[in-house]
């Protein structure tokens, strides 16, 4: 039997979302069926509905959700009816080369439900990020749901799901900041203020926030950087310089997604230093022009960040523990709780800087 909810979907390119009825089939094996409590508005919500991510539309938004397991597949045994999950968009196979090779958390074959949810006239909705969250219930791969700890609120575990996780884990997983370094952060939104955040909770001394937006940097300064800097007054890469003893940061992270802002990540490190590439490039960019012997002469790692090198299993319970601890703010990512029907103006509030995340409360 099918369940008929409340859901948010994007009908057409650039077309404001819509909520409607739509109509989600009970698990099948290897399914599970999630009650969202919470879900965070993400960048690449707004994304799809620009037909940036692909044209398969209609899409069933919201991907960064918390919520209740309600029903199981026959075969699924990692949840069960009445968990408290967080949702991720890398569900593992472990069968893949990858996950052979002792790397679940490059997985090259991740996976998300079979069945598919579907308007109220049988149309088929493609979930966005194979999770589609922005609804009442949603139907995902039971390997989608992560158990955490049921003390956690659901709008702040949720934000684990994308771009808190993506930034922490860029700092913490791929840019492998230990304590000590110093490490700059080019753009300061959800994503690079978890960056922030994760290279504070890995012991970084000198935390470098770069943002064109003065509010961005307040809000990177309560969560950890020791130094701001307005990259459209200032020269980034001088002021990176500057605040490291002339050298450069250990760490250099590009959380926008623009190759002028890796070129400046790049040149503003330290010899054998790291820059981690976790912002979404569009598929028309290039990498920046920079000369093959700087390439080699500076030494050290260029690194792109899938989903902050996460795994979900591994990481989520533990990244809530220590938000429980009062070890991680995830709650001052939170700037203002919406309800369904309030998307369109959420992307309104992103698009003109004011909120860091808007998130959904069921
Ligand atoms: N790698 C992953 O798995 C992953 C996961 C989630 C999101 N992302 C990506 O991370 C990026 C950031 O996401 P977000 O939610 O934080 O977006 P956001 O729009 O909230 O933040 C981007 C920030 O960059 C700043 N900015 C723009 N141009 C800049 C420049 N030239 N120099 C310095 N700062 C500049 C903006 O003022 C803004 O504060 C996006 O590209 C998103 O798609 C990646
Ligand atoms: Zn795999
Ligand atoms: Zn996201």
């Amino acid at each position: 039997m099918a369940h008929s909810v409340q859901g948010v979907v994007a009908r057409g390119k650039g077309l404001p979302v819509e909520l409607t009825t739509i109509l989600v089939p009970d698990p099948g094996p290897g399914e599970a069926l999630v009650k969202v409590q919470a879900c965070g508005v993400c960048h690449t919500d707004l994304h799809y509905r620009e037909g940036g991510i692909n044209d398969e539309f209609p899409f069933l938004l919201g991907h960064e959700a918390a919520g209740i397991v309600e029903a199981v597949g026959s075969d699924v045994v990692n949840v069960k009816p009445g968990d408290f999950v967080v949702l991720n968009w890398r569900a593992v196979c472990g069968t893949c080369r990858s996950c052979l090779k002792g790397k679940p958390h490059l997985c090259f074959n991740t996976f998300n439900a079979t069945q598919k949810m579907t308007l109220e006239d049988g149309t088929p909705l493609s979930a966005a990020l194979g999770i589609g969250a922005f609804a009442e219930k949603t139907l995902v791969a039971a390997g989608q749901c992560t158990p955490v700890n049921p003390a956690a609120k659901p709008e702040v575990a949720g934000l684990l799901g994308c771009g808190v996780m993506a930034g922490i884990g860029a700092s913490m997983l791929t840019g492998e900041v230990h304590r000590g370094d110093s490490v700059a952060v080019f753009g300061c939104g959800g994503v690079g203020n978890a960056a922030i955040a994760g290279a504070k909770l890995a012991g970084a001394t000198t935390i470098i926030a770069v943002d064109l937006d003065d509010r961005k940097l307040e809000w990177a300064k309560q969560f950890g950087a020791t130094h701001l800097v307005n990259g459209s007054k200032e020269d980034a890469i001088v002021a990176i310089q500057a605040a490291t003893g002339g050298n450069g940061a250990d760490v250099c992270i590009e959380a926008v997604g623009h190759p002028e802002v890796l070129r400046q990540a790049f040149y503003a490190r330290d010899l054998a230093g790291t820059v981690v590439q976790v912002g979404v490039p569009t598929p028309t960019m290039t990498m920046p022009d920079i000369p093959m012997i700087d390439f080699f002469g500076r030494g050290g790692q260029l690194k792109p960040s899938w989903y902050g090198d996460c795994l979900p299993s591994r990481d989520f319970p533990l990244l809530v523990e220590l938000h429980l601890q009062g070890r991680l703010p995830l709650e001052d990512f939170v700037s203002e709780t919406i309800g369904l029907g309030d998307i369109e103006e959420a992307f309104h509030k992103m698009e003109r800087g004011e909120v860091l995340r808007s998130v959904v409360v069921l």
